[in-house]
C-alpha cells in the first residue's frame, strides 16, 4: 500500500511518525510524499491548542471529497483524545490509533481491506515498542531525534499534554545509547534527545539533588560516541535544570550551546498559577550562570504563552522584560487558548482575544530586536557549521547551522558535501540568516 503521513506539532510527533513510516516500510509498504498518490492517508495529530486540531480536522474533511476508495487513519495526541468522537463524526475515518499504540499500526494497516473501524486507544504508558525505536537514516541525511523518554507528569495548569501522551517514563540509558551508536554507524552527527521534560530524565524515586542529574550523565555518555558532533535537546523543564546539568552542558563541548529553556511567563503570580514551579528571579539565574560558564558564548530559545487567565498588564510586562534580559534567538509565543479537562479550562478565559493579539504582536518585535542584535553578533567571527545542503533558490549556495542553531548562508567554493564541517567567516547577518565566505585553512 502506498501510504502518506502529514505531521503536526511537536518534535515528538515529528519522530513518531518517522518510526511509523519506518515500520510500514519495513511491512512492505511505500512511503509516498503527496495525498494524490497515496492509499492511505494518516494524519500524526496535535491537541495542545485548538488551532492545532481544527487544521488536522479541516484537512481530514476537505480531503474526503477528493478522494474515494483510500484509507484515512489518525494517530497521536488529538486522536488520544476525540478518536473515538471523531470516528463517529467522520464516516471516511478508518482508524484512530493513540499514542501508546503506534507498534500496532502495520497489523492495523494489514486489516485495512477487511473494511472495519478500528480505534486503539488504551494508554498503557509503553516505554519501548519493537519498532519505536527504527528510523529512516541515512534517507534523513546527518541529524536524527531520539526520543528519550515519553509522556509528561508536570501537570501545568493549561496544558492536555500529561492527558494525551500519558505518564512520564525514561528509557533505559542502554537503550538510548545502542540507538544513537546505530545512528552513528548509519553516518549521523547530530542527534536532538526528545522528551516533554528530558531535564527530568532518569529521575524518578530520587531526591532533587543539584549534584546529581541522569540527563546530564546520558548527554556525557552521547558525547562519548564516535561519529557523533553534536548533542541537541528538547525541551528542559527549568525546575528540572540544576547545577550538575549546567556543568555538563558548559564543559562537554559536543553539547550544544543552545538552550530551549521554555519559561511561558515572567510574573511569578502566573507561574504559580501555571504550575510551574520556579520563579522567575530563579529562571534568570540558571541563564545567567549558563551564560557566565560559557563565556556568553552560548544562545537560548524559550516558550511563551501570553493572555493566561488573569494575566495583567503588570504580569505582561515582567514577561517582556525577562525577553529583553536574556536576549532570545528564538521565541514560539502562544496565544492561550483554553484545552478541555485541564484545570486552566475551569478559570474565566478573560483577557480578550485583542489583547492578546496585541501582546503577542508586542512579544514578537522584542524578539526580532533580540535575535537580530544576536545574529550580528556573530558578524566578523569565524564559526563552524554542518553542512545541510544547497538553498532551494540557488544551487551554488549552500545553507549550514551553527553550534548555536543558527542558519547561515554560503557559497559552496570547495566542494562541501552534506553534513562535512565547514568554516565560514560572517560577512553579514539579517535577523534570520546569517551569511558567509568558505575558510579554507
Ligand atoms: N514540555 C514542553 C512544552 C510542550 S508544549 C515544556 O514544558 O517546555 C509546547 C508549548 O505549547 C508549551 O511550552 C506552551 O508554551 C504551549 N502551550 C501548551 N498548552 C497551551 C495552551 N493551552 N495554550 C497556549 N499555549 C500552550
Ligand atoms: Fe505540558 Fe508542562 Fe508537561 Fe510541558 S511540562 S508538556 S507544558 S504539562
Ligand atoms: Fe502537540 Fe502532542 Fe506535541 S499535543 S505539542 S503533538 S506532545
Amino acid at each position: 500500500m502506498k501510504f502518506y503521513i502529514k505531521t503536526y506539532g511537536c518534535q515528538m510527533n515529528e519522530r513518531d511518525s518517522e518510526a511509523a513510516a519506518a515500520m510500514l516500510l519495513d511491512d512492505g509498504h511505500l512511503q509516498v510524499h503527496s495525498e494524490e498518490e497515496a492509499d492511505l492517508i494518516l494524519f500524526n495529530t496535535c491537541s495542545v491548542r485548538e488551532q492545532a486540531e481544527l487544521k488536522a480536522i479541516g484537512k481530514l474533511s476537505i480531503l474526503k471529497k477528493q478522494s474515494s476508495g483510500k484509507f484515512f487513519g489518525i494517530m497521536g495526541c488529538m486522536a488520544q483524545s476525540r478518536g473515538e468522537e471523531l470516528l463517529k463524526k467522520i464516516p471516511h475515518l478508518n482508524f484512530a490509533l493513540g499514542t501508546d499504540k503506534i507498534h500496532e499500526l502495520p497489523e492495523i494497516v494489514r486489516q485495512l481491506r477487511k473494511g472495519s473501524k478500528t480505534a486503539d486507544l488504551e494508554h498503557d504508558n509503553i516505554q519501548d515498542a519493537a519498532g519505536l525505536d527504527s528510523h529512516l537514516v541515512p534517507v534523513n541525511g546527518f541529524k536524527a531525534y531520539v526520543s528519550i523518554m515519553r509522556g509528561c507528569d508536570r501537570f501545568c495548569t493549561y496544558c492536555i499534554v500529561p492527558y494525551v501522551r500519558g505518564r512520564e517514563r525514561s528509557r533505559s540509558p542502554e537503550a538510548v545509547l545502542e540507538e544513537i551508536r546505530a545512528l552513528a554507524k548509519a553516518g549521523v552527527k547530530e542527534v536532538m534527545l526528545l522528551g516533554q521534560n528530558v531535564a527530568a530524565y532518569g529521575t524518578k524515586g530520587l531526591k532533587m539533588d543539584p549534584d546529581v542529574s541522569p540527563f546530564a550523565d546520558l548527554l556525557e555518555e552521547t558525547a562519548k560516541i564516535e561519529g557523533i558532533e553534536r548533542i541537541r535537546f528538547t525541551s528542559p523543564h527549568p525546575a528540572f535544570f540544576n547545577k550538575r546539568l549546567i556543568e555538563c552542558i558548559a564543559n562537554t563541548p559536543k553539547v550544544c550551546k543552545y538552550v530551549h529553556l521554555p519559561l511561558q511567563s515572567g510574573s511569578d503570580r502566573i507561574l504559580k498559577a501555571m504550575n510551574r514551579p520556579y520563579t522567575a528571579e530563579e529562571y534568570m539565574n540558571i541563564v545567567r550562570s549558563l551564560k557566565e560558564k560559557c563565556n556568553g558564548n552560548i544562545a537560548f530559545s524559550t516558550d511563551i504563552i501570553v493572555g493566561f487567565p488573569g494575566e495583567t498588564e503588570e504580569d505582561f510586562e515582567m514577561t517582556r522584560k525577562i525577553m529583553e534580559e536574556v536576549e532570545y534567538d528564538l521565541a514560539y509565543i502562544f496565544k492561550y487558548s483554553p484545552r478541555k479537562g485541564t484545570k486552566a479550562s475551569q478559570m474565566e478565559d478573560d483577557v480578550p482575544k485583542e489583547v492578546k493579539e496585541e501582546r503577542n504582536q508586542i512579544l514578537l518585535k522584542e524578539l526580532e530586536k533580540s535575535s537580530q542584535k544576536e545574529n550580528l553578533r556573530a558578524v566578523g567571527k569565524t564559526l563552524e557549521l554542518l553542512a545541510e545542503g544547497p538553498s532551494r533558490r540557488n544551487a551554488a549556495r549552500w545553507c549550514g547551522r551553527t553550534d548555536q542553531n543558527k542558519l547561515a548562508v554560503f557559497e559552496n567554493t570547495t566542494g562541501v558535501k552534506v553534513g562535512d564541517k565547514v568554516m565560514v567567516h560572517i560577512d553579514r547577518a539579517t535577523s534570520m540568516t546569517l551569511f558567509g565566505t568558505i575558510v579554507t585553512d
